[in-house]
């Protein structure tokens, strides 16, 4: 089975896609819901965070893991693939590889976490796919609390989207990656609101493509005998009534999660 790890619930949106990607393909899914957020933790914390979540999908059986976090993927992604020999997949690789593939003009904007802006990854592995390229970050970091409160729609948040995108306009960037798991519920204000000429980058949707190709390179991985009509499983360290909400709204079906003390 492929684990798949977040901060909470926002990685779902990675599970998510990856299910529309590949139906058949069972999930380990573990939402770090009692240490959560990682956008706002040292690098100490997220390090030590994703080491125990990944332990712990790989004792459930995960023969890969995705880091559904952009949080931790930049801080952290590094460090697991020195750790362990599964294959590891990650959010951010995955949405640099398409920004510097569909850029025209090499003007890149990235939004995300305090701790994904912090960590610089994105300039870094932009830079080494697309040398010349100008990166402008900006971190957003009122968007989380914003989704998980369910204010998608809020003149609130419309008003701190604009405040948020408004010095990235004036960068011209004619891509910009939504640099965070809960991002893609704000996709359509956010296209509004940074013109319809900027390319979106939704680094959920890119990490289930890699995941994708990954798995279709090595089939082995994908799918053993024995798990063939097994269902996804979503485990959380804690959970309370808005995480319940945001899970099944993301996956549009009541979701059920198994909570467990990792
Ligand atoms: N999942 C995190 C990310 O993609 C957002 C929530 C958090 O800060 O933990 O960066």
């Amino acid at each position: 089975m492929i684990g798949v790890f977040d901060s909470g619930v926002g990685g779902m949106t990675v599970a998510k896609a990856i299910e529309d990607l590949c139906p058949d393909l069972p999930l380990l899914y573990f939402g770090d819901i009692a240490r959560s957020p990682y956008g706002s933790k040292s690098p100490e914390v997220i390090t030590e965070c994703c080491r125990r979540n990944t332990d712990f999908l790989l004792s459930q059986g995960a023969a890969a893991v995705v880091i559904a976090c952009n949080s931790a993927a930049a801080t952290a992604s590094e460090t697991l693939r020195r750790q362990y020999s599964v294959p590891i997949i990650d959010v951010v690789a995955a949405a640099v590889e398409k920004a510097a593939a569909v850029t025209v003009s090499g003007r890149i904007g990235i939004i995300g976490t305090r701790a994904t802006v912090r960590s610089q990854v994105y300039e870094r592995r932009l830079e080494a796919a697309r040398p010349g390229c100008k990166i402008f970050s900006q971190a957003c970091p009122l968007l989380v609390p914003l989704v998980e409160e369910d204010w998608l729609d809020a003149r609130e948040t419309k008003m701190i989207l604009r405040r948020y995108l408004q010095p990235l306009r004036q960068q011209q960037i004619d891509t910009l990656i939504l640099g965070c798991t809960h991002y893609p519920l704000l996709g359509r204000l956010i296209q509004t609101r940074i013109g319809r000429r900027v390319r979106l980058i939704d680094s959920s949707a890119e990490a289930a493509r890699h995941l994708k190709e990954f798995l279709d390179k090595n089939p082995d991985i994908a799918l053993n005998r024995a798990e063939r009509g097994r269902q996804s499983r979503f485990f959380v360290s804690d959970s309370t009534g808005p995480v319940q909400q945001l899970a099944d709204r993301i996956f549009g079906r009541p979701i059920h999660l198994e909570k467990v003390d990792v």
